[in-house]
C-alpha cells in the first residue's frame, strides 16, 4: 500500500498504480475509519483494479461552533485497517498541503439543494465538501468514487456536481452499515455516553416503523412523520431535529409520499448530531 502525504507523493504514487492502467477507484474519508467506510473500500475495489482512499479532516465543512477541533483521530489503526482491507494508496494530507495555495477563493455552489435538510442546519457545510470533493477529483483523477447513502444529501450533490460540471467520475452510492442494534455507523458515534448510546437507536427504530407504516399502504407525510415521532417518545437524551420526506434527486418535500422518496433525519443525542435516512418501499 503506498502511502502519500504530500502532492509530490500522490502524483509518484498514482503514476505507479495507473502503470498497471485500468480503472481507478477512489474513496474519500475524514479517517477514524469503522467498517461503514470499510464497505466503500470493498465496493470500490469490486469496481475497479486499483482503489485510493484519502483521510482528511476538511475544515472548510465545519462551522465555526462545531467539532473540528475534537473531530476524533487515529492514522496508524486507519492505515492499518486500509492495509488489511486493500487499499492500494493512502492518502493523507496536511491541511496546509491540501489547501496549499491558502483558503480557497473560489468554491463549489451547492445551489439550492445545499440549503434544504442538513444545509438549513449547517450553513456553508456542503460548499465546503463539495469543494474540498473537487479538489480531490482533481488531484486523484478516479474513473469511480464511492460514497455511502448515510450521507444522503452529501451523496446527491456529488452526484449533481459531476454531472452539472462535467467531471468525468462515475459516482457510486453504498448501503448504510449499521451496528447490531440498527444505528448508522459514523466516527461521531464515539462522541457518546453509555445512556446516549443506548437511546441512540431510537433513529433507526423510528424510520424502520415509518418504512412499515408506508408499507401498510399510508401515503401521508404527516401520519408518517407522526410514526416517527412516536419512537422518540420518552427518551430525554434525543432532540429530533429535522425530519422529512424528500424526493431522491431534488430533494423537495413530498406529499403524498411515493416509492423511491426518502425520509432524512438529524437529532441530537446529547451534544452529538446523528443523521440517518431510509427510502419509502
Ligand atoms: P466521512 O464522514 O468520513 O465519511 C466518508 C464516507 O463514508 C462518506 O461517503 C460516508 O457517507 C460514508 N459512510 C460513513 N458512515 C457510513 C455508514 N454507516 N455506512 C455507509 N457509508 C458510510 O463524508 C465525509 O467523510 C466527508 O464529507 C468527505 C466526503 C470525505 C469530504 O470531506
Amino acid at each position: 500500500m503506498i502511502v502519500a502525504y504530500s502532492r509530490a507523493e500522490l502524483a509518484a504514487g498514482l503514476k505507479s498504480l495507473r502503470a498497471g492502467s485500468g480503472r481507478l477507484g477512489f474513496v474519500p474519508t475524514m479517517g477514524y475509519l469503522h467498517e461503514g467506510h470499510l464497505s466503500l473500500l470493498d465496493v470500490a475495489n469490486q469496481r475497479s483494479d486499483a482503489v485510493a482512499v484519502s483521510v482528511f479532516v476538511n475544515p472548510f465543512q465545519f462551522g465555526p461552533t462545531e467539532d473540528l477541533g475534537s473531530y476524533p483521530r487515529d492514522t496508524d489503526r486507519d492505515l492499518a485497517l486500509l492495509e488489511k482491507r486493500g487499499a492500494d494508496l493512502v492518502f493523507l494530507p496536511e491541511v496546509s498541503e491540501m489547501y496549499a495555495s491558502g483558503d480557497p477563493r473560489v468554491m463549489a455552489d451547492p445551489g439550492p439543494i445545499g440549503s434544504r435538510l442538513c444545509g438549513a442546519y449547517r450553513p456553508g457545510h456542503f460548499r465546503g465538501v463539495l469543494t474540498v470533493v473537487a479538489k480531490l477529483f482533481g488531484l486523484i483523477q478516479p474513473e469511480l468514487a464511492v460514497f455511502g447513502r448515510k450521507d444522503f444529501q452529501q451523496l446527491v450533490l456529488i452526484k449533481h456536481m459531476v454531472r452539472d460540471l462535467e467531471f468525468e467520475v462515475e459516482i457510486v452510492g453504498a448501503p448504510i452499515v449499521r451496528e447490531k442494534d440498527g444505528l448508522a455507523m459514523s466516527s461521531r458515534n464515539a462522541y457518546l455516553s453509555a445512556e446516549e448510546r443506548q437511546e441512540a437507536p431510537a433513529l433507526h427504530r423510528g424510520l424502520a416503523a415509518t418504512v412499515a407504516r408506508f408499507r401498510t399502504g399510508e401515503r401521508g407525510a404527516g401520519a408518517l412523520l407522526e410514526t416517527l415521532r412516536e419512537q422518540f417518545a420518552g427518551l430525554p437524551l434525543l432532540r429530533l431535529q429535522y425530519a422529512e420526506v424528500v424526493d431522491r434527486a431534488s430533494l423537495d418535500d413530498v406529499d403524498p409520499v411515493l416509492p423511491g422518496s426518502v425520509l432524512a433525519i438529524a437529532a441530537f443525542c446529547g451534544g452529538t448530531r446523528l443523521i440517518d435516512n431510509a427510502t419509502m418501499e
